[in-house]
Parts: structure tokens; sequence; C-alpha cells
């Protein structure tokens, strides 16, 4: 439910990206924010599954782990989504060369977390839509376990993405005002000063 969930701001973070990132440059950061916390929430729900396998926890290893190819590729994604996030966050707080850092690693990033998406969204979307929809309609009144406590994560996930988004608004200016050029180091700039 919660990658289901992660579909459409991903789309919107798209939509800024190919309409130019600059000129979308606030909603692109009001989504970005926003999407943290669902994302936080994904990474503990894939990591609470995989720490019970490992463990020999019996309904998960019954359930068994993902299949090889999404098992070599998930320590990846992992990783280039904390990179990604961690980046887009570190630019509106870090100065000098960090910044430059954080700015040099999004861009590339981003297109190594698009691509992994893809193919793990384009693998999952019928398995999550069937689960999502067993979820919510079909354990609709039957007490089915730890279901509450997943709804209240959910929901709670959603509201404090949103004012994750909506808090930072006032300081919105510390990403949207980097210089365009700022990424490929001061130098560059004294060297256009230079000549
Ligand atoms: C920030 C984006 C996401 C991250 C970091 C993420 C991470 C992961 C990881 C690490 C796993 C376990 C390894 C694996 O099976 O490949 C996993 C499983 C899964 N993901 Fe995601 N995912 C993301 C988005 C999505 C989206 C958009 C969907 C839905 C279309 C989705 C649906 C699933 C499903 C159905 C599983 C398998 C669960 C199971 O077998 O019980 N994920 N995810
Ligand atoms: C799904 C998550 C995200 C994706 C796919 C994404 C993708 C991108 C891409 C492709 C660019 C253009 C890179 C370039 O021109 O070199 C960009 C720029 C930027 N993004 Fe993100 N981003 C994401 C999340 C975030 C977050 C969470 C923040 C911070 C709150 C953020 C802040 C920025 C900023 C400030 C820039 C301008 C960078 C610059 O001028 O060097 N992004 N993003």
């Amino acid at each position: 439910m919660v990658g289901v969930l992660l579909l459409g701001p991903v789309a919107v973070e798209l939509g800024t990206i190919l309409l130019g990132v600059h000129t979308f440059m606030s909603l692109h950061v009001f989504v970005g924010l926003a999407l943290i916390p669902p994302v936080l929430l994904k990474l503990a729900s894939t990591g609470w599954r995989f720490a019970r396998y490992y463990t020999r926890k019996e309904a998960y290893v019954e359930h068994g782990a993902p299949q090889i190819e999404m098992r070599l590729l998930a320590p990846l994604f992992v990783v280039a989504t904390v990179v990604l996030f961690a980046s887009g966050v570190a630019m509106g707080i870090l100065h000098g060369q960090a910044l430059v850092v954080a700015r040099r690693l999004h861009g590339p990033a981003s297109v190594v977390w698009l691509v992994l998406f893809a193919i793990h969204a384009l693998v999952y979307l019928k398995r999550a839509l069937i689960g999502s929809r067993q979820e919510i309609i079909a354990a609709a009144g039957r007490s089915v376990q730890g279901r509450r406590v997943r709804g209240y994560l959910i929901a709670a996930t959603v509201v404090s993405g949103l004012i994750t988004g909506a808090a930072t608004i006032p300081a919105q200016h510390h990403w949207v005002n980097l210089r365009r050029d700022h990424h490929r180091g001061d130098h560059t700039g004294a060297a256009h000063t230079a000549r």
C-alpha cells in the first residue's frame, strides 16, 4: 500500500523534472520533502520483513525471499533512495564544498533511482494493487491481525508528509534560490569573471 501511495507524488516529481525543474522548483521541493515520511515507512516495512526473514520467523520464511533479480537490485535501490533524498535535503542546509558535493550527487542519483524505481514498480505493481485491495476491501469488517495499526501508520505518514512539505515552505528559498551554475563549482564562476 505504501508503494501504491508513492506513485502519485513520484509522478508529480517526474513532471517537475520534465517541465523544467528550476521553473517548478518550489513544487519539486514541496513534493520531495512530503515524500520523505512515506519513503521512510517503505524502507522500514521492507527492513522489518528483511530482519524477520533472517531471524527465521516462521511466517516470513514461509513467504520466502524476493526473486533473485529483485534481491540483487534491492541494496542498490535502497542506497540510491538514501543518496537521492539526503542530497536533496542537504542542498537546503549545507554551504560551500559540501553543497557542491550534494548538487553533484543529486542529478546522477536521480537517474539511477528513477530507472530502479521504474523496474521495481513494473515488477510489483500488480502484487501491490492486489495486496492493497485485500487490505482495504476484502478484509473490511473482519479482524485481520495488525490491520488497524497498518492503517494508522499509513494515515500518519501521509499527514506527516503534508506537514513536512507545508512546514518547510518558509525555508524553501534555501533550495529555490540556488544559483543554477553553482554545481559546476565556484572556480567555473571565477573562470567566467577572469575571462
Ligand atoms: C522509494 C521507493 C521504494 C523503495 C525504496 C522500495 C523498496 C523496496 C524493497 C527494498 C523491497 C524488498 C526487496 C524486493 O522485493 O525487491 C520492496 C518490496 C516490494 N515493493 Fe517496494 N520500494 C519502493 C517503491 C515501491 C512501489 C512504487 C511499489 C508499488 C508499485 C512497491 C511495491 C513493492 C512490493 C509489492 C514489494 C514486495 C513485497 C512482498 O513481497 O511482500 N514498492 N520494496
Ligand atoms: C523523487 C525524488 C526526487 C527526484 C527524482 C529528483 C530529481 C531531480 C533532478 C533530475 C534534478 C535536476 C538535476 C540537475 O539539474 O543536475 C533535481 C534538482 C533539484 N532537486 Fe530534486 N529530486 C528529488 C527529490 C528532491 C528533494 C527531496 C529535494 C529537497 C527538498 C530536491 C531538491 C532539488 C534541488 C534544490 C534541485 C536543484 C539542484 C541544482 O540546481 O543543482 N529534490 N532533482
